[in-house]
């Protein structure tokens, strides 16, 4: 699938729209229509599932997205979290110029701290051109912040300027002492959250890639100095088989250890897990080994004791973290890219199919009334009855044929159809979208039937 491809079959079927559509939009911001919102609920809902709630020791939090402006002092967004920018002198475009110099390298130059001036300095001796005009005019290399800035309360001064959480990590740092109190955790612990994250990208685009406003999905892993390496080397293979026992196929993933020599001065390693997106691998998830240094710095200036006291050897110590973190976006695509077939049947047709995993699929189950008259009102019972405990959705348009080619282009792993056996019987017939083979079984039957499908 090409990524216009994507877009277009996101748009077909209410998967994603593009934001503001009808002012002409907004810069890469996009709606989930109803089909997304239910996929994006259920990727959260299997995240939350496997890292927070089968974990003996990890617990769940909900923290604001802006926060005090000290905490982005502290963890040094405020000063660093910048991207360096050109604009094109001719036709005003803006461009990242660490990601101009990579594409125009071919990707032979890796420019993530490249100074400004050794940008600059590429740029004219290569003869850059800006990728929208084509000309040769471009402004010296800046850095812009990423941080998106507004103020609070009435009146706007210096003293009331706040930020949009650029992470949720920090969020959980400053609310370590108060969970692992109030939770009665002992190290090793994690806390996740899932929630708004806002960056002002200099290049937002490739759908949800790279967006300005984004979810993202963090667990924060507190450990004892000297366990870091194994909770890191734990949580790549974890986050890998999550991926997989979802239905990633393997081919479509690799791991990328970044090289030592970039790593930030307190890191341990990061690693990233990269999909095969259309335009290549990219990143999907980072798990990064993080030390103490989170911690330490919002002890440094918050002047709150953030140190753990381990109750059985009765030593203190700040706990170093292990951090997996993933755009609940970028899964998105994932999911979809990696499921979606137009696949060639044994009778010369092709059809759309999604085949997501069932836990995913925005409906679990479709109820199809054979004929209409005839068969509407049982239908309706069967309806109510499955939507009790799953996302259904009812459909009496079109001949059948055509209802499940629609079910199957949005990866609906079952249909229950309802006809005139069914009036007899109580007996209704169960499609499934992958072989199409359809099994009969009793509608009082039924719920368990789909529980047994569903497991995840
Ligand atoms: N707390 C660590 C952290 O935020 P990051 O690598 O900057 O690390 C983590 O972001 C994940 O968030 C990425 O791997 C990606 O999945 C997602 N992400 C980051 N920036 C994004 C953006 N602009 N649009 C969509 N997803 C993004």
């Amino acid at each position: 699938m090409t990524l216009e491809e994507l877009v277009s079959y996101a748009k077909r079927y209410g998967f994603v729209y593009p934001g503001s559509e009808i002012y002409g939009g907004l810069a890469n911001s996009w709606d989930l229509g109803p089909l997304g919102a239910l996929l994006s609920d259920n990727i959260k809902k299997a995240w939350f599932k496997k890292f927070v709630d089968e974990k003996v020791n990890c617990v769940r939090l909900d923290s604001p997205i802006i926060l005090n402006s000290r905490v982005w002092e502290a963890s040094g967004h405020l000063s660093s979290f910048n991207d360096p920018k050109v604009d094109c002198l001719e036709c005003h475009n803006r461009e990242r110029a660490d990601k101009l110099v990579e594409k125009a390298s071919n990707g032979t130059i890796d420019a993530d701290g490249m100074s400004l001036a050794e940008i600059d300095q590429y740029i004219k001796e290569n003869h850059v051109k800006c990728p929208v005009c084509g000309k040769e005019n471009w402004t010296n290399a800046r850095t812009f912040s990423l941080m998106f800035k507004t103020s609070q309360g009435v009146v706007e001064d210096s003293s009331s300027a706040v930020y949009l959480r650029p992470e949720t990590a920090q969020g959980i740092y400053i609310a370590f002492k108060n969970v692992y109190r109030t939770a009665r955790a002992k190290v090793p612990f994690g806390i996740g959250q899932c929630g708004k994250a806002f960056r002002n990208e200099i290049t937002p685009g490739d759908f949800l890639f790279r967006v300005r406003e984004f979810e993202q999905l963090e667990m924060e892993f507190f450990c004892k100095p000297g366990t870091e390496e194994f909770y890191f080397e734990d949580y790549k293979k974890y986050c890998v088989e999550f991926l997989k026992s979802l239905g990633i196929k393997e081919e479509n993933l690799k791991l990328y250890d970044h090289p030592k020599e970039k790593l930030a001065f307190y890191s341990k390693g990061t690693t990233d897990i990269l999909f095969k997106y259309p335009w290549g691998y990219d990143e999907l998830w980072g798990i990064a080994s993080r030390t103490d240094y989170d911690l330490n710095k919002h002890q440094e200036y918050s002047k709150e004791d953030l140190t753990y006291l381990d109750p059985e050897t009765n030593q203190k110590y700040i706990p170093y973290v292990v951090e997996p973190s993933v755009g609940v976006g970028r899964l998105f695509m994932a999911f979809l890219l990696n499921s979606y077939e137009n696949e060639q049947l044994e009778s010369g047709d092709t059809r759309e199919v999604l085949h997501i995993h069932p836990y995913l699929a925005p409906y679990k189950v479709a109820v199809l009334p054979l004929i209409k008259k005839l068969h509407h009102d049982k239908a309706m019972e069967v309806f109510s009855e499955v939507s009790k405990e799953f996302n259904a959705v009812f459909d009496e348009t079109q001949q059948i044929g055509k209802r499940y080619r629609r079910q199957d282009a949005i990866g609906t792993p079952f249909c229950v159809t309802i006809d005139d056996d069914t009036m007899n019987t109580g007996i209704v017939t169960v499609r499934n979208r992958d072989t199409m083979l359809q099994d009969k079984v009793e509608i009082k039957e039924l719920r368990n039937y789909l529980r047994s499908k569903l497991e995840f």
